[in-house]
């Protein structure tokens, strides 16, 4: 079996508790998935009790409103404030039950971009030191930390703190969607790249991301980011494993740049994606990424694993990032290591264990398939061009560009 079988689930978009947590590592691990990536902080929320930095809780885990229609439409808004974050207690219970069924929990502080929730608690860190609100908005933002000392002294203190509740050999620290020109917004920033001699925002992102690289291997971790970290200069990037999600061509680069690979492309494991064009699907970013797509998946030699995604903008009930999970995230164990001649006899043996638990599976059968219109905030979003858009995916990752679209 691959070395990572992984599963990402962003508890900032939306906050799902320890207990769906929990739930989520059991109906996973009966399909030998040994890794459950928490996607912890970003624009829209901070989820993690911090008893060096309050504020992280206090002020980035609370946001006034969200979206609710479509990221790529004029914003309308629920009104309806929404928070939560793991207490340190929260999150030692998950490690506990995580480590009884031979997984780990690996956790993802996001960095310097899709930083909305930290800067709304400390400011100072941010380009201008601009005062900001957590973010009740889908899409990329213009938040990002600024490349000081203070700003590096501050992770340290916020990464000890993780790494001492998270026994994982890895911390995840996104490097994803940065829109590193905002920091020539930022005069001083500019001063520093003069004085230090960055003569583009690329190098400077690069020495942030060196900086960030020094603070986790202090702490006897391994760094992994999102591949756009590594793409912006695969000579000069840090040596941290690869999470690739826009293709297989940046991944093979990854590889061939002898990094750590852990393939997750958005197509076909972005679970957040619809799993069928129709109606009755409710509200996702995109799609479809069918469970035929899923089974159809092969994974480049080399890698060190695959992972699947469940971004929550769109999801916000337990039942619904279920029913997205399930069977995709079954089809993708089938795939990538499962064993048994066919598809349908692998689930079927291991769906008890899902019964067992009350997880929600979407009926492959569509006439039995359950009503759903209660699960999501309206129709699967019809606009999107799929096709197009993977194809800029592959595109800007082979250019090392950031796919600011989507
Ligand atoms: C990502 O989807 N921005 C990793």
């Amino acid at each position: 079996m691959m070395r990572w079988r992984g599963a990402m689930l962003d508890i900032s978009r939306h906050y799902f508790d320890a207990a769906f947590i929990k739930k989520t590592i059991s109906a996973l691990a009966a399909f030998d998935y040994n890794t459950l990536h928490l996607h912890l902080t970003d624009d829209q929320g901070w989820r993690l009790e911090s008893t060096v930095f309050p504020r992280l809780h206090e002020v980035g885990s609370v946001r006034k409103q969200s979206q609710n229609n479509h990221g790529l439409l004029e914003p309308t808004y629920d009104g309806k404030e929404h928070s939560g974050y793991l207490t340190h207690a929260d999150v030692r219970d998950i490690v506990s039950h995580a480590q009884s069924l031979g997984m780990q929990v690996v956790p993802e502080i996001n960095i310097p971009g899709h930083t909305g929730a930290l800067l709304a608690a400390y400011p100072q860190y941010g380009i201008n030191k601009n005062s900001v609100e957590v973010s009740g908005r889908w899409g990329i933002s213009d938040y990002l930390l600024r490349p000081f000392p203070e700003t590096f002294e501050f992770l340290t203190k916020v990464f000890e703190e993780v790494a001492e509740l998270f026994p994982s050999e890895y911390i995840h620290v996104g490097g994803d969607e940065s829109l590193i020109d905002n920091w020539l917004q930022d005069a001083e920033v500019v001063a520093f790249m003069k004085e230090n001699g960055f003569a583009t925002t690329k190098e400077l992102f690069i020495f942030f991301m060196k900086e960030v690289e020094k603070i986790i291997s202090a702490l006897g971790k391994k760094m992994i980011t999102w591949d756009d970290a590594f793409a912006f200069d695969p000579e000069q990037a840090t040596h941290a494993t690869v999470m690739s999600w826009r293709g297989a061509a940046i991944a093979q680069i990854a590889l061939d740049h002898n990094r750590e690979v852990i393939q997750g492309p958005v197509f076909p494991t972005y679970f957040d994606y619809a799993q069928e064009v129709s109606v009755d699907e409710p509200l996702a970013i995109g799609g479809p990424v069918t469970l035929d797509d899923v089974l159809a998946f092969t994974p480049l030699a080399g890698v060190t694993g695959v992972q699947f995604q469940l971004w929550t903008e769109y999801i916000q009930t337990p039942m619904h990032a279920e029913y997205m999970m399930w069977p995709r995230a079954a089809a993708l164990a089938y795939r990538c290591w499962g064993e048994g001649k066919d598809f349908e006899s692998y689930f079927e043996k291991r769906k008890p264990k899902l019964d067992a638990l009350g997880v929600t599976i979407r009926d492959l059968d569509p006439l039995k398939r359950a009503k759903i219109a209660h699960l999501g905030i309206g129709a699967y979003y019809r606009g999107f061009d799929t096709a197009s858009m993977m194809e800029a995916l592959e595109k800007s990752a082979v250019a090392g560009e950031v796919a600011h679209d989507f």
